[in-house]
């Protein structure tokens, strides 16, 4: 892929969004959400690609698969007006219908096509499997990251709004009493992941994202983490009881021993 490919893919985003405008303010701001979710993906995954010192070709693979991994996003939300995927369909595959009707990558060739193809559907697995090339767990590995640095952020954005002004399709539909279960803290001290579909109240939300640092693969990844301190901030507003305090040591301690060890 050369320069000109790359900012192609830009604009073409930029323009094709436009396509999936709404009416109703409200509804617009779930588009402008995740247009504006896409781009600081982008600029995260440049800064952690940068970071490993990959070649100007692998970072420009991982700039359009950030670019494109959610596209699926829109016509998701202009069919069922949510984002929770098991009351609509994978985002993941949706994104890869999006690209195949407009026939976008296909000026890439056939590899880096593929390479593209399987980072932006394995993007929102709980796990990478483990069958795939190295080449295609890199690309993977870096997109998760990213994906999981902004949406942390975009969470903490969410609770730092004013409650009448909160989008509610953030929180999926899940409940606001504040509990979380024994069972979902036991989840995070274990490193396990956790899958959205059993979950209950927003702060399992927040929980479950919390413990997504056990799934970061880099160390620059960790970095930002650590620098913009979002799972702090998400803790912050939480009701404060012992639990969320070990969890957020168990947390912090970890980012400290792999950031000294790596
Ligand atoms: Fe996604």
């Amino acid at each position: 892929m050369n320069d000109e490919q790359l900012h192609f893919f830009q604009d073409w985003f930029k323009q094709h969004v436009l396509t999936y405008q709404e009416i109703d303010p409200l509804h617009q701001r779930s588009i402008d959400m995740k247009v504006e979710h896409t781009l600081r993906v982008c600029a995260v995954i440049e800064r952690i690609a940068s970071g490993l010192g990959l070649s100007e070709n692998d970072r420009r693979i991982a700039s359009v698969t950030a670019l494109f991994h959610d596209i699926g996003r829109f016509p998701q939300y202009q069919k069922y007006r949510t984002f929770r995927d098991p009351d609509s369909e994978n985002h993941a595959k949706l994104s890869l219908w999006e690209l195949n009707r407009h026939r976008i990558l296909h000026t890439l060739d056939f590899a880096e096509r593929q390479l593209i193809s399987r980072a932006i559907f394995f993007h929102n697995r709980l796990r990478i499997p483990e069958h795939l090339d190295p080449q295609t767990i890199l690309h993977c590995r870096l997109i998760r990251d990213a994906d999981k640095v902004d949406i942390l952020r975009v969470m903490v954005e969410h609770f730092q709004t004013e409650e009448s002004l909160r989008n509610p399709v953030i929180t999926l539909g899940l409940g606001a009493d504040t509990l979380v279960r024994e069972e979902v803290y036991r989840l995070l001290f274990e490193g396990r992941a956790m899958s959205y579909a059993n979950l209950k109240t927003i702060n399992e939300l927040k929980v479950l994202q919390m413990s997504w640092v056990f799934d970061i693969n880099f160390r620059s990844t960790l970095e930002i983490l650590k620098e913009r301190d979002d799972i702090g901030k998400l803790a912050a507003t939480m009701p404060d009881t012992p639990r969320l305090q070990e969890a957020l040591d168990f947390i912090n301690g970890y980012i400290a021993r792999r950031l000294q060890s790596s």
